[in-house]
């Protein structure tokens, strides 16, 4: 639940992430260029992160949302979970799957395992954001929007306990409680 002693800091503004949105954009146009493509976002994190990526795209573009969680609070349980499928075929298509942090690598890793039984073209991953930790699983995200600390965050799809998703920055999130 959100309380008083929640203390909010923006870390990164929204002009800051539409332009860096800009960037990936042009990138991932650059790099799939003559090809088109399927988006898979992970919900809920990275719900306004894609929407706003697919839309900034030239190239052809189909999307598809999963979703997964794996924390409780500010703490990783360390086993994603799945709670839903996805409807398109991922079978000889290029797909791009976009969430919103990388932090141990886990959630990203479950998915990339999971579509790959599809026979896909190709798998990339594009995160908004990537911790600085140490990572016990050895996964590389391929297009990442801004790298930060290991401080908590919240907003622009990031929650804490579902609290603070509609934040249109991106803000660390100190609980005293
Ligand atoms: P990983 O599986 O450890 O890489 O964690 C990725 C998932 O954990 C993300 O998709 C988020 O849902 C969640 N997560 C990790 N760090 C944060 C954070 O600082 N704020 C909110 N959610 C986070
Ligand atoms: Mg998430």
């Amino acid at each position: 639940m959100k309380t008083k002693t929640d203390k909010l800091t923006v870390l990164i503004s929204e002009g800051e992430i539409r332009n860096r949105c800009r960037e990936l954009a042009e990138q991932i146009d650059r790099e799939y260029s003559g090809d088109s493509l399927t988006v898979v976002i992970v919900l809920k994190g990275a719900l306004m992160f894609g929407s706003d990526l697919i839309r900034l795209l030239s190239t052809p573009v189909k999307f598809d949302t999963i979703s997964v969680s794996s924390y409780i609070g500010a703490v990783s349980s360390g086993t994603p979970e799945f709670h839903s499928q996805l409807r398109l075929d991922l079978t000889e298509q290029h797909v791009l799957i976009v969430d919103d942090i990388l932090e141990t690598g886990a959630t990203l890793n479950a998915i990339v395992n999971q579509f790959r039984k599809s026979q896909p073209l190709s798998i990339r991953t594009c995160v908004l954001l990537r911790k600085e930790i140490s990572r016990n699983i050895n996964f590389a995200a391929d297009y990442v929007g801004f790298d930060i600390g290991d401080d908590f965050v919240v907003g622009y799809g990031l929650d804490y306990n579902d609290d603070y998703r509609n934040l249109p920055c991106i803000s660390t999130l100190d609980s005293t409680v």
